[in-house]
């Protein structure tokens, strides 16, 4: 039998560092803010920071454009507080996970420098570059992510260069072998100054063949994650985790299976995707659907059930605020929906990931004008969405039920000014909310959030019915109560939920029926789930017992 590797029984939580705790008054959050709130994260009991990207950078993406992966952005400190940073945190026994952004560079790292110099230069072929069309635009019609084409001019040398997000984030070109030198030398460096993993950045992307106008599940990515192994992981304990928006269970299984020699899991974003309209995407807000929200999950449980690896999120600093987008955020249930939202989550099979503010259950922030916005993901879509015939209140209504600046506001600490985040002038408003939601007024509240997430990742690292128990769906077509078994050896775990804010009745399949401890409750403890079960709005109730 092989030991359960650590990153299987521990929860992630990811810091978005301008946004997480700001330590000298200039706006933007810093690592040594983070060093200050890392006995929030011990308590929490987190095993392991995803720590977004903290990099020198100009910041046309927010970091994830970087202009040299051997500094810290003065903005967020230095090296000395990043190994700072990693010693603490191991202290607390928190592993550190820095964000891998290759897919591209900043267009101000040296590197791009270099490469736009001359057509001749050494590192010219480092990147991607194509002569115009012969009507002189671009070789082709491939459109960047942000929107707008994924092509640039560079009038230095009347080529183009290929981006597959902002024109500042030119894509790196993977082909060239001494390209992924360089990157695997990196990523040594950082293992070196002791790390615990990497979460790759759109890594479906790397191994794209543009010429065919293949950029997801390009004929190369497994070749490349392959040699990555081989040349960095092979042999050190760490986490990967890759974020793959194309990903369904069969390439999950490509990245993650056991003899693949690739990673540990993926991000897979299916049921986020599923919430987004077919025409305009993110941009036309679409009410939740919670059978095909089951579906989703149940199928990915089911299929990496003998091999790979789930991981398992509602949120992310690209996402809306989960309870938000998948509970109730009104005063009446803003409480008890996150927490049930909690609990659905954090039984399952996986390794659960919790987004800054998720776990005192902050919420959306309504954003008045698109002006408002500071995301460059907005600010590009807005002309091309509205010019595509989606009306300006429609993406103001799309931006702020799923824009990524929700995920961005400041951490709400306190009901200090700037809710304790700062001391000056925030990058961007803290959500107005913050008197009432903080992390103090939660921490204190017998009905509180973060409690609640605490006790379920107490009863991951006690129990390994939660950690390796088979997963069983139930009543998959229900339209308001989420319900799954896990079992091991005799053992059932049974979690029902209602997610919903009425009270609904649900008749409990007789595969899921237990009677046993209660392990964890949104509500009033039941210790048993058998037969007809009137369960209050938003309660979750998860019961051990026998088969
Ligand atoms: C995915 C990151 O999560 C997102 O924030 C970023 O804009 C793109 N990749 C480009 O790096």
């Amino acid at each position: 039998m092989s030991r359960t590797p650590w990153w299987q029984s521990a929860v992630g939580y990811q810091v978005y560092p301008r946004s997480f705790c700001d330590s000298n008054g200039d706006g933007v959050g810093d690592i040594p803010g983070i060093v200050s709130k890392l006995d929030h994260l011990a308590d929490l009991g987190i095993g392991f920071v995803w720590l977004s990207p903290v990099y020198a950078s100009p910041m046309a993406d927010n970091g994830y454009d970087i202009s040299d992966y051997d500094a810290i952005a003065p903005v967020f400190g230095t090296m000395d507080d990043m190994d700072r940073l990693i010693a603490e945190a191991r202290a607390r026994d928190i592993g550190i996970v820095m964000d891998l952004v290759v897919n591209h560079t900043s267009d101000e790292h040296a590197w791009f420098q270099a490469a736009r110099s001359s057509l001749v230069d050494p590192k010219r072929d480092w990147y991607i570059w194509r002569d115009p069309d012969s009507d002189g635009g671009p070789p082709d019609d491939q459109q960047s992510v942000f929107g707008g084409p994924a092509w640039t001019l560079d009038p230095v040398s009347g080529q183009y260069y290929f981006h597959l997000f902002n024109r500042k984030q030119p894509d790196l070109n993977w082909e060239n072998p001494e390209v992924r030198a360089e990157i695997w030398a990196m990523m040594n460096r950082w293992f070196d100054r002791g790390i615990a993993g990497f979460r790759m950045d759109v890594i479906d992307l790397i191994g794209k063949d543009i010429d065919a106008e293949i950029t997801t599940n390009g004929p190369h990515l497994h070749d490349y994650i392959q040699e990555m192994h081989r040349e960095t992981l092979a042999g050190r304990d760490v986490v990967t985790v890759g974020e793959a928006w194309s990903a369904g269970p069969d390439d999950a299984l490509l990245y993650t299976g056991r003899d693949r020699g690739e990673l540990s899991m993926v991000f897979q974003f299916s049921h986020v995707l599923q919430g987004w309209d077919p025409e305009f995407g993110k941009w036309r807000a679409r009410p939740r659907d919670l059978v095909g929200l089951k579906r989703l999950f149940n199928a990915w449980q089911l299929a990496l059930a003998e091999d790979g690896w789930n991981s398992l999120f509602w949120s992310n600093h690209d996402l809306p605020r989960a309870v938000s987008k998948y509970g109730d955020d009104s005063p009446a249930w803003r409480r008890r929906s996150a927490r049930a939202l909690a609990t659905v989550l954090h039984l399952m099979k996986g390794t659960p990931y919790i987004y800054q503010g998720e776990e005192i259950g902050m919420t959306n922030t309504a954003f008045a004008r698109v002006e408002d916005f500071d995301d460059v993901e907005i600010r590009t879509n807005f002309p091309i969405q509205t010019a595509r015939g989606l009306g300006a209140d429609a993406f103001l209504a799309g931006a702020n039920a799923n824009g990524r600046d929700n995920a961005r506001t400041p951490m709400q600490w306190d009901a200090r000014a700037h809710a304790g985040f700062t001391s000056g002038t925030p990058w961007l408003p803290v959500n107005p909310t913050f008197d009432k939601i903080n992390a103090a007024a939660d921490r204190a509240d017998p009905e509180g959030v973060f409690r609640h997430y605490k006790a379920l990742i107490s009863l991951r690292n006690k129990l390994d019915i939660v950690i390796d128990g088979r997963f069983v769906p139930l009543a998959e077509d229900d339209p308001n109560v989420w319900a799954y078994v896990r079992e091991l050896g005799t053992r059932r775990l049974t979690m029902v939920a209602n997610l919903t804010s009425a009270p609904v009745a649900f008749s409990i399949p007789t595969e899921g029926a237990v009677t046993g401890t209660c392990l964890i409750t949104t509500a009033t403890p039941r210790d048993r789930l058998r037969g007809k079960l009137d369960l209050a709005p938003w309660e979750a109730v998860a019961v051990l017992g026998t088969t």
